[in-house]
């Protein structure tokens, strides 16, 4: 069981550590599987994968799965998480977009679509995962009080969730209100899990993960319940983790 808290001078240098471990992974195993994220934390990690692909390392025989995707955007439209991993992992790293996998988008096949892909990450078998944590404690789009029995599933988003992210949109009402989403069973079926987060305003988050109760209340505290996790913050991010008793 091991749970490693890892703080990073900055945001870049939390991205670095993890692309490193990720390059580690891809060297011993070069047709590995990486669950990948969207949102702004994990992007250091890509630009930093995408140096190292410079500089030779070789994962074009990885296979991606993305955690979740908005229902009824086009997979063309820029916020789409498949357009969004695309421009973020795929294109910097020079990879085929066929070796990313994202869950549908559409929401008239959204169950069948749901069920599809639990089936199709089962088969592959995720060797790490990276994750980032909302303001709420969600992991992917597992908004709090989702089960953590729960696997590949439509969910509708919290408005925090949708808040947060209409800085990507036009207006607050272009922002979906549904999605498909790994549950968090199968989030935890990953072979190690690779959080990050960085800034003051993730900080109650991340205390509330590693030092509140486990609870479906706090989606992410279920990451204690993981046998290799390590969570990779800046100092602002760790801010309150002492404050909080175990
Ligand atoms: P963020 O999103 O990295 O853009 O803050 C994280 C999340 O919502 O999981």
């Amino acid at each position: 069981m091991s749970l490693t808290v890892e703080l990073a001078l900055s945001e870049r240098a939390a991205g670095r550590s993890i692309a490193l471990r990720l390059a580690e992974v891809i060297a011993a195993k070069p047709a590995a599987v990486i669950g990948v994220a969207t949102g702004s934390s994990p992007e250091p990690i890509y630009a930093a994968l995408a140096d190292l692909v410079r500089d030779g390392l070789d994962a074009s025989q990885v296979t991606w799965f993305a955690l979740d995707e908005y229902l009824g955007l086009p997979a063309a439209h820029p916020q789409s998480y498949r357009s969004v991993l695309e421009r973020a992992l795929i294109r910097p790293l020079g990879l085929d977009p066929a070796s990313l996998h994202v869950p549908a988008g559409h929401p008239a096949t959204a169950d069948a679509d749901a069920e599809a892909y639990e089936r199709l990450i089962g088969e592959a078998q995720v060797d790490v995962q990276i994750l980032g944590i909302g303001h709420n404690g969600h992991i992917g789009f597992n908004e709090p009080g989702t089960p953590f029995a729960s696997t590949t599933h439509r969910a509708v988003l919290t408005s925090t969730t949708r808040k947060a992210n209409a800085r990507y949109f036009d207006s607050l009402d272009l922002v979906p209100r549904e999605c498909l989403t790994q549950g968090i069973a199968t989030i935890m079926r990953a072979g190690t899990l690779e959080l990050i987060a960085s800034g003051a305003e993730k900080a109650p988050a991340v205390a509330r993960a590693l030092r509140g109760p486990v609870s479906e209340d706090c989606p992410a505290s279920v990451v204690n319940l993981h046998g290799s996790v390590r969570v990779t913050v800046d100092a602002d991010a760790a801010s309150l983790l002492s404050s909080i008793a175990s």
